[in-house]
């Protein structure tokens, strides 16, 4: 008999309140494969959600899904961003309503120094902050606004994405694995620039492998398996919750 508790109860209850950004039972495919398989969740103004969950669990296709990548096709559901339909919005259309999505691989511009980077993300309004105010949170960007992209250390690539997300008028971030390969020092570095744009207003979305740092950082937590949603609640009730921890992140 299968025995295993059910920590997803609340996740219903969840997506019937009112939210910031919501994602309603949203459905998605690469091809014939059917990936992210009827998710929904809330993310507060102001909040710091952890999206959670083991490998392939589809944390990166949930992600791609909210800012209308394309691939995966969203086929059913909504999702609502500041009472604006994003299901209905190319990812262009998207980025325009507010949201910023920091992909894995980072995506630095080649050929184009730090600052040219971020220039080039606010060639169109809606803009953000300004470089200035980017070159603030992260000084080694500033002290580093000649050097080619590329070449920055991965630590100092992983701001460099962060800035040119924050360098449009952004509503929601949506990072993914924004911690991966980086020393636990820069991991510092970069949680405490998240705790300064939270205190700014903007709401994120982190998606981590690394669940314990993400965890303390975040206010609420859901956590994915094989797309669909396995639990829904604060991030220091998946930190005390040790039969969830182990069953679903491993940790
Ligand atoms: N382009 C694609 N075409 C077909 N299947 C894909 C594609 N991208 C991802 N998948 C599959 O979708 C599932 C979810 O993948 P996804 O990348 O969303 O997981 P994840 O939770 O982000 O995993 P990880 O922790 O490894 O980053 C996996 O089974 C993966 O193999
Ligand atoms: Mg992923």
């Amino acid at each position: 008999m299968n025995t295993q508790p059910d920590f997803s109860k609340n996740a219903n209850h969840a997506a019937t309140a009112p939210a910031f950004l919501s994602v309603w039972d949203v459905h998605a495919y690469y091809g014939e494969s059917y990936i992210v398989q009827g998710v929904s969740f809330n993310v507060h103004e102001g909040e710091i959600l952890a999206l959670l969950g083991r490998n392939g669990a589809g944390k990166t296709s949930t992600l791609r899904s909210i800012a209308r990548i394309g691939d995966p096709e969203v086929r059913k559901g909504e999702i609502w961003l500041d009472h604006k339909p994003l299901h209905n919005m190319s990812s262009y259309e998207a980025a325009q309503a507010g949201l910023g999505l920091v992909p894995e691989d980072r995506r630095i511009i080649p050929g184009l120094t730090v600052e040219e980077n971020l220039k080039l993300a606010q060639i169109a309004p809606p803009i953000g902050w300004s470089i200035e105010r980017l070159y603030d949170l992260f000084p080694r960007l500033g002290e580093r606004r000649m050097q080619e992209g590329v070449t920055l250390s991965g630590g100092e690539q992983q701001m460099l994405a962060i800035a040119r997300a924050l360098a449009r008028d952004i509503k929601v971030l949506l990072l993914d694995e924004p911690y991966e390969g980086l020393a636990p020092v820069i991991v510092d570095e970069i949680e405490k620039t998240l705790r300064i744009i939270k205190e700014q207003g903007i709401t994120t979305v982190i998606v981590e492998q690394n669940a314990v740092r993400a965890l303390k950082l975040a206010d609420r937590a859901v956590i994915l398996d094989t797309g669909g949603i396995v639990f829904d609640g604060t991030a220091a009730e998946v930190l005390e919750n040790k039969a969830l921890r182990e069953e679903y992140l491993a940790i």
